[in-house]
């Protein structure tokens, strides 16, 4: 049997198998409250051995694109307690994934065309976020100029974050993992070309650079028990103009290591660069490791047998595959996902596709 369908122990949350549902925005949200109909994908999908969720923004400051979920308000909460209660009845589980995109944002998605916030006030070049243009209709428009955090901002953004992870335990989620990647607010903070701040929470010091993303695990963990928080990170992806830095191996493994110590539910890395980064990398992390991006069942397979990882999530192929774990235990063939119905739309190309042997899932509306 492949190791894809061993049992795991997530610090006491036992996964059917090692097969995790990658985070997904399906920009699907038209007012920030989940929907009925995501409660029926998400609820399809529950044959995952974990589900992370798409993100979810932990305030209004920490919005970055348009028709996504938040989770700071009651009626969000009542949303999401929707997807928990669907997902669990088809014993899943399931994880929330807090985000706080920093500057990768627009003033008209922002509360009261408010500029987005980062750890200095520098644009992100080259980086387009989905928003609404100067005439008010929805678009793809350059991130808007932020301004910098000052410390009463930082402390704002934590206490955010804590209270995002209490409201997503409040909705019924089995764990929160928080966003650290794609080259929003927390790896701005880590990255040392981009944060140039003369203050603890940034500079050349690699400790101040962390400080931020630390201190909101750490946050998180008093409210919540670390052992229900994951860091979602990926070094070296490049995205939304962050780029190479001195230092940066050395930033990314005192990272590892500093989780390490922490005793979390697991550390989520995509982009982690090179083989060799992602062996230096795993042996600086000593808790769970679940990594992400590309994988193959055949190379999902080996890397689960070489002890390279401990879980491994699939992204796309959960958008077309309901029942991914159950195909692949079959050998059974798989759909592939049309690209134009990633972002927006309604139930074309979300909870349309159908499982390989149809079934039928009891969702409340
Ligand atoms: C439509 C789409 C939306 C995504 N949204 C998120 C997201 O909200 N948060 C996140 O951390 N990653 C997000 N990702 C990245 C995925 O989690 C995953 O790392 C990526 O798709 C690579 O894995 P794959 O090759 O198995 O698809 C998204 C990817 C896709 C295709």
């Amino acid at each position: 049997m492949s190791a894809l369908f061993e049992p795991y122990d997530l610090a006491g949350l036992k996964l059917p198998n090692r097969l995790v549902m990658a985070p997904m925005t399906r920009a699907r949200v038209p007012d920030t409250v989940p929907p009925a109909q995501m409660a029926l994908y998400y609820a399809q999908r529950a044959g995952a051995g974990l589900i992370i969720t798409e993100s979810a923004q932990v305030s209004p400051q920490g919005c970055g694109y348009l028709c996504t979920p938040g989770i700071h308000s009651e009626a969000q909460i009542a949303g999401w307690r929707r997807t928990t209660d669907a997902v669990h009845r088809a014993e899943g589980r399931i994880f929330a994934q807090l985000s706080h995109v920093g500057r990768v944002s627009h003033t008209s998605v922002q509360e009261n065309g408010a500029a987005p916030v980062a750890p200095v006030a520098v644009a992100a070049a080259q980086t387009s976020v989905q928003a609404f243009n100067a005439k008010g209709e929805p678009s793809q428009v350059p991130a808007s100029q932020p301004i910098a955090l000052d410390l009463a901002g930082i402390r704002g953004v934590i206490d955010d974050f804590r209270r995002a992870a209490r409201n997503a335990m409040t909705a019924g989620f089995d764990g929160v993992e928080i966003h650290a990647g794609n080259g929003y607010l927390f790896e701005q903070f880590i990255n040392g070309g981009l944060n140039t701040r003369e203050d603890h929470y940034g500079g050349t010091p690699i400790a101040n650079r962390l400080r931020l993303l630390l201190e909101t695990v750490d946050a998180i963990s008093a409210e919540i028990g670390s052992t229900r928080v994951g860091v979602r990170v990926s070094p070296f992806a490049r995205l939304a103009d962050l780029h190479a830095f001195e230092g940066e191996e050395a930033t990314w493994l005192a990272l590892a290591g500093a989780l390490s110590q922490r005793n979390l539910a697991y550390v989520h890395a995509s982009h982690l660069g090179t083989s060799a980064f992602q062996a230096l990398f795993r042996s600086a992390y000593c808790g769970t490791l679940l990594l992400a991006g590309g994988f193959t069942p055949e190379t999902a397979a080996q890397a689960l047998a070489d002890r390279d990882t401990d879980l491994v999530a699939f992204g796309k192929p959960f958008i077309a595959n309901p029942d991914l774990v159950e195909r692949l235990r079959n050998d059974w063939p798989l759909a592939e996902a049309g690209r134009e119905a990633f972002y927006g739309g309604g139930a074309e190309g979300y909870t349309d596709y159908p499982s390989y042997t149809p079934e039928a899932w009891a969702v409340p509306a």
